[in-house]
């Protein structure tokens, strides 16, 4: 959060979608702050891409409107897209040329001045470590690779906001961590602003804000770590020489819940990193031993929606295991949705 600005680079007011009867985007409103690193998490079909997709012009408002760095999306498509870079959910690359005649194409259809197109296309080939690949055909890449290609794509032109979704969908967990280092790397070095979705909980805690979205709906919107604390803060967990004792006084001396039981004692604080050294100095009981564990991001999710993320939503370690043994058995693997 370093070099945040202050100015709102994204200003959505009333954002609205709908199919027919069915909305599936519900007048949503929020904002974005220049270089900042923001999020929407939430199951599949919550609008997600929908919202994404209207923010980039690419798909018509039905009401409400969004100003990117100072242009409506609305009223002004092409200054909002000479503003931004786009990686869309399911890719778009062309496959049958090579990755050098894809980012070539591209500066073409964004009017990327003859004079500097190629040291822009070497220097985000560079950026993506793909230089030493740039003559080869895209269908000879990988799903990581030609991630990375799109997301060198998307940079081309200096976009002041770069929009991914679901950037690292499908891809194995290793390459996901090394799409994740791009991600943050280009933030720091080029202080974009970024503006992605997953419904993966463990990607959207790189965020500086996360906004739940359900249903067409944004439930809540902060940092991880307030989002982490409005669930009732951190758990401590301890065993002590006299647990009896111990209950007694920290009800005395922190005026605490605490809940015992065969594994100990436990009970909640709003900061477990402030709370433990002193505690562990103050109290008159000999610890025995003493952890610590914090609220997850579907512990958040289950707050605000009443539902887990992950009863819908497998964790990507829980998919890429499922994906495998679909294919050892044979069946079709999921579908990019
Ligand atoms: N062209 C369309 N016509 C009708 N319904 C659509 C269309 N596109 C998306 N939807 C519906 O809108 C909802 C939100 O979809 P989407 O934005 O793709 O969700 P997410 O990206 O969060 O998974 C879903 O219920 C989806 O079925
Ligand atoms: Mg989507």
């Amino acid at each position: 959060m370093t070099k945040n600005s202050n100015r709102d680079i994204i200003v959505v007011k009333n954002l609205t979608k709908r199919y027919g009867s069915f909305t599936a985007v519900k007048g949503i409103s929020f904002s974005v702050k220049e270089g900042e690193l923001f999020g929407f998490l939430g199951p599949n079909g919550a609008g997600k891409s929908t919202s994404i997709n209207m923010m980039c012009t690419v798909l018509s408002v039905t009401e409400g409107t969004a100003i990117l760095n100072g242009h409506d999306i609305t009223r002004d498509k092409a200054r909002v897209r000479e503003a931004i870079g786009i990686i869309f959910q399911d890719p778009s690359l062309d496959e049958n040329l090579t990755a050098l005649e894809n980012l070539k194409l591209h500066c073409v259809m964004y009017k990327v001045d003859k004079s500097v197109r190629m040291q822009r296309i070497m220097e985000v080939l560079e950026m993506t470590e793909l230089i030493d690949r740039k003559d080869s055909l895209v269908k000879t890449f990988s799903g990581g690779m030609k991630r990375r290609l799109e997301i060198a794509r998307g940079l081309l032109h200096y976009p002041k906001i770069l929009f991914l979704d679901e950037p690292t969908i499908g891809l194995d967990p290793q390459t996901r961590s090394h799409i994740w280092k791009y991600i943050m790397d280009i933030k720091e070095r080029e202080n974009i602003t970024v503006f992605l979705t997953t419904h993966y909980m463990d990607e959207a805690e790189y965020c500086d804000r996360v906004a739940i979205m359900d249903h067409g709906e944004l439930v809540v919107l902060d940092t991880p770590a307030n989002l982490k604390n409005a669930v009732g803060g951190d758990v401590i967990r301890l065993r002590t020489e006299d647990d009896e004792m111990a209950v007694a006084e920290i009800g005395k001396r922190y005026g605490l819940a605490v809940t015992r039981d065969r594994d100990g004692i436990s009970f909640s604080v709003a900061s477990g990193e402030e709370f433990m050294a002193p505690f562990i100095k103050e109290l008159p009981v000999k610890i025995l031993s003493i952890g610590m564990s914090r609220p997850t991001l579907n512990d958040v999710f289950l707050k605000f929606t009443g539902r887990a993320l992950r009863d819908e939503e497998l964790s990507s370690t829980d998919q890429l295991r499922e994906t495998m043994k679909r294919s050892r058995a044979g069946l079709r693997p999921f579908g990019r949705s």
